[in-house]
C-alpha cells in the first residue's frame, strides 16, 4: 500500500524560473511532488519513485554553481534532468557541455530521432519552448540522443536501462504543448507513480490556515483593485471577520483611467464596507520624478506603499503587535524577485523590497496566495463567490503606471543597422533598454525596431533570429505605420523622467487601446495588453508601445498575433493624439524579453 500523504516526485530545485511549475504539472497529471534544495537532495530520497532536476541560472563550469550530492546521480531512482538539469546529468555522467554558439529563447521545433519511453506518442516535429545559453554538446557514454533542434545537437537524451532522462527544453511550461505527455511519461511509464492528488476542500483549509496565522490579530490589506489582492482581501475577511480585516486602497497616480472609480462602485456593490481609499499619489511622484532606473523606482515605490501603511495603521489605532500586514503575493511575484534562494532575480516586485521583507521575517506579514498561480488565484477566486469582473481581469503590476513610462537620462542617437536584412527589413538599435529574462538570468538590454514586413509572422521570425543571435538585444517591436520609416533619421532618444503629463497621456493610450480592442471582440483572447510610453521622439511628442501577449501563468508568455488590420487602425488613432509621434508593436516572447517593459 503506498501511504497517499507521501510525495513520490521529488523537484530538486537549481534555482530555474519555472522549479514551481514543474511541481505544479506533477501535481496536474495527480502525482504529488515536493521541492527541494540541491544539498537536501539525497535526505529526501525516502518512498520517492523519480526525481526531477529543475532548470537554473547557472552554469556547470561557473563558480557558485549549485553542487549536486554524488548519491543523488547513484540512488538507482529515475532521473529527468530539464535545461540546466539535463546539462548536470550530462556533466555528472561524462557528457560533454559547452557554451551554445547560439543561444536558444523562445519556440523551437524539436526533431525526435528516438521516440523512446519518454518521447513516447509524441509527433516528429514538436514545438517547444527553449531558454539555454550552454548546451550538451555529447551525451555520456551509454545514453542515446532522442532529439535535436536547430540549434541544439543533444534536446533530449536517455539511458534507458539506468531510467536517466535529459531535455534541454522545458517540459513544464504551457508553450511546450507536448509537455504533458512528457511529463506523465516519465511519471507514469518510466516511475510507476500512482494517482493520489485532490483539491478538494483547498478553500477551507486556505481558511483554516489563515485563522492559525493570524490568531487574533487584525491584518492590514492594501488592495489594488486587481485580482490576486481582491482574491486575498475577500478570502481573508470570510476567513476571520470583517471587524478585523481592513482594506486600503491606494491611489498611487500610477493607475489606469477610472480604475478607481471602477473599483469603488465594484466594492459597494458587493456590500463590502471594511475598505478605504487613500490618495498619495503626490508623495508617490515626488518620491520617483529623478528616478529612471526600473529597479529603483520599483524600491521607491514599495517603500512608499509601507509609509502609507504605516501612517494608516496609526490613523486605525492598531498599536504593534496587534497588527498583520496582508497581501496578495502569487507564486510569480516571489520568483521573479528571486524568492527561492537560488533564482536570479528578474524584478524587485514592490511586495518584496527589503522592509517587506524584514516584516516577513518578524512573521508579520499575511500571504495566503503565495504558492498559487493567477489561473489558480482566479479558480479561488470564484469558488468564494466573487464576480467574473473581477476574477477575470487583466493583471496589472502593483508598482502600475510607473513602469510602464520609460525615463532617460540624457539624450541618445539611435543607430540604423542591418539586423532586419535577411528578412527584408529595416531596423534600428535603439538604446532603451528593457528587461528580459533569458536562460534563467535577468537582463537588461537594447530595444530594436523593425519595419517594412507585410504580416506579423515576418516580424516575429526576426525578432527571434535576433534576440538569439545579437546578445546586447532582449526585446523586437516594429513600427505600425509603414510610412514612418521616413522620419526614423530624425528619430532619437530624448531625456525625460516620469511626470503628471506623461502619465495622463500613457492612461489616455492604454484606455483607447483597452476600448478599441473590447469593442472589435479581441479581448476575450488576450491575457494582458500593457500599453508603454517611451521618451523616443521624432522632434515633437514619445512614443507608445502596444505589448498584447497570450500566457495562462505569466510565467512564459507568447507575444499576440493581432489581425495587422486592427494594430494598423489602433496605430492611426493612436498617432492623432497629441504628443505621440510613433506607435510600436512588441513581438517578443518571454523568454528572452519579460511582460512588462521594466
Ligand atoms: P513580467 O513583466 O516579469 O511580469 O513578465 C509577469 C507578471 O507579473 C506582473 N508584474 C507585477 N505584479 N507587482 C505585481 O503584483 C509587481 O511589481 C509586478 N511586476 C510585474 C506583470 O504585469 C505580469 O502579469
Amino acid at each position: 500500500m503506498t501511504d497517499k500523504s507521501q510525495s513520490q516526485i521529488l523537484v530538486v530545485n537549481a534555482g530555474g524560473q519555472y522549479c514551481h511549475l514543474i511541481a505544479r504539472r506533477v501535481r496536474e497529471s495527480g502525482v504529488q511532488a515536493r521541492i527541494c534544495m540541491p544539498e537536501r537532495s539525497v535526505d529526501n530520497l525516502k518512498n520517492v519513485k523519480g526525481v526531477i532536476i529543475s532548470g537554473g541560472p547557472n552554469s556547470v563550469y561557473a563558480d557558485g554553481h549549485p553542487v549536486f550530492p554524488d548519491k543523488l546521480f547513484k540512488s538507482g531512482i529515475p532521473l529527468l534532468g530539464i535545461c540546466y538539469g539535463h546539462q548536470v546529468l550530462a556533466n555528472a555522467f561524462g557528457g560533454h557541455v559547452e557554451p551554445g554558439r547560439v543561444q536558444e529563447y523562445g519556440e523551437t521545433l524539436l526533431e525526435i530521432i528516438g521516440q523512446d519511453t519518454i518521447l513516447q506518442g509524441l509527433k516528429t516535429n514538436e514545438p517547444v519552448w527553449m531558454s539555454h545559453g550552454d548546451e550538451v554538446i555529447s551525451a555520456p557514454d551509454g545514453f542515446q540522443v532522442l532529439a535535436r533542434s536547430e540549434n541544439c545537437k543533444v534536446a533530449a537524451m536517455a539511458n534507458i536501462k539506468q531510467k536517466l532522462f535529459g531535455v534541454q527544453f522545458h517540459p513544464e511550461v504551457e508553450h511546450t504543448p507536448c509537455g504533458k505527455q512528457i511529463i506523465d511519461n516519465f511519471l507514469f511509464k518510466v516511475c510507476g507513480c500512482e494517482l493520489d492528488w485532490e483539491i478538494k476542500g483547498l478553500v477551507s483549509r486556505l481558511e483554516q490556515e489563515i485563522r492559525n496565522q493570524v490568531g487574533e490579530r487584525h491584518v492590514l490589506f492594501f488592495v489594488s483593485g486587481g485580482v490576486d489582492s481582491t482574491v486575498a482581501f475577500a478570502l481573508c475577511t470570510d476567513a476571520i471577520s470583517p471587524e478585523r480585516v481592513t482594506g486600503i486602497f491606494v491611489d498611487t497616480g500610477f493607475m489606469r483611467k477610472g480604475e478607481r472609480e471602477e473599483i469603488e462602485v465594484a466594492f459597494s456593490e458587493k456590500g463590502w464596507n471594511n475598505i478605504r481609499f487613500v490618495d498619495a499619489s503626490k508623495k508617490f511622484l515626488d518620491r520617483i520624478k529623478d528616478v529612471s532606473n526600473p529597479e529603483v523606482k520599483r524600491q521607491i515605490i514599495g517603500d512608499c506603499f509601507l509609509e502609507v501603511q504605516r501612517e494608516q495603521e496609526v490613523l486605525l489605532g492598531l498599536s504593534s503587535g496587534r497588527w498583520m500586514l496582508g497581501q496578495g503575493t502569487i507564486y510569480p511575484d516571489t520568483i521573479e524577485s528571486g524568492g527561492n534562494g537560488k533564482a536570479a532575480v528578474i524584478k524587485t516586485h514592490h511586495n518584496r523590497v527589503p522592509a517587506i521583507e524584514n516584516l516577513i521575517k518578524e512573521g508579520l506579514v499575511l500571504e495566503p496566495l503565495r504558492d498559487f498561480y493567477k489561473d489558480e488565484v482566479r479558480d479561488i477566486g470564484r469558488q468564494i463567490g466573487l464576480p467574473e469582473e473581477i476574477v477575470s481581469k487583466n493583471p496589472f503590476p502593483g508598482p502600475g503606471l510607473a513602469v510602464r513610462c520609460l525615463c532617460s537620462d540624457a539624450n541618445h542617437k539611435i543607430v540604423e543597422t542591418d539586423f532586419g536584412n535577411t528578412f527584408g527589413l529595416k531596423s534600428w538599435s535603439v538604446p532603451i533598454c528593457t528587461v528580459g529574462v533569458q536562460g534563467d538570468h535577468r537582463s537588461y538590454s537594447n530595444l530594436v525596431i523593425l519595419s517594412g514586413g507585410n504580416d506579423l509572422s515576418t516580424f516575429s521570425n526576426a525578432s527571434r533570429k535576433i534576440t538569439r543571435e545579437i546578445r546586447d538585444t532582449n526585446r523586437v517591436a516594429f513600427l505600425v505605420d509603414p510610412k514612418d520609416d521616413q522620419v526614423m533619421k530624425n528619430a532619437y532618444v530624448c531625456r525625460k523622467m516620469i511626470t503628471k503629463e506623461r502619465l495622463d497621456l500613457l492612461r489616455e493610450a492604454d484606455a483607447f487601446s483597452a476600448t478599441l480592442l473590447k469593442q472589435e471582440g479581441l479581448a476575450a483572447e488576450i491575457w494582458q495588453f500593457p500599453v508603454v510610453l517611451l521618451p523616443l521622439t521624432v522632434g515633437h511628442g514619445e512614443t507608445i508601445a502596444l505589448r498584447p501577449v497570450l500566457s495562462s501563468d505569466a510565467m512564459t508568455a507568447r507575444h499576440a498575433d493581432l489581425p495587422l488590420g486592427f494594430i494598423r487602425r489602433l496605430g492611426q488613432k493612436l498617432k492623432a493624439i497629441d504628443g505621440v509621434d510613433l506607435v510600436l508593436y512588441d513581438v517578443t516572447d518571454k523568454p528572452p524579453a519579460t511582460i512588462e517593459w521594466e
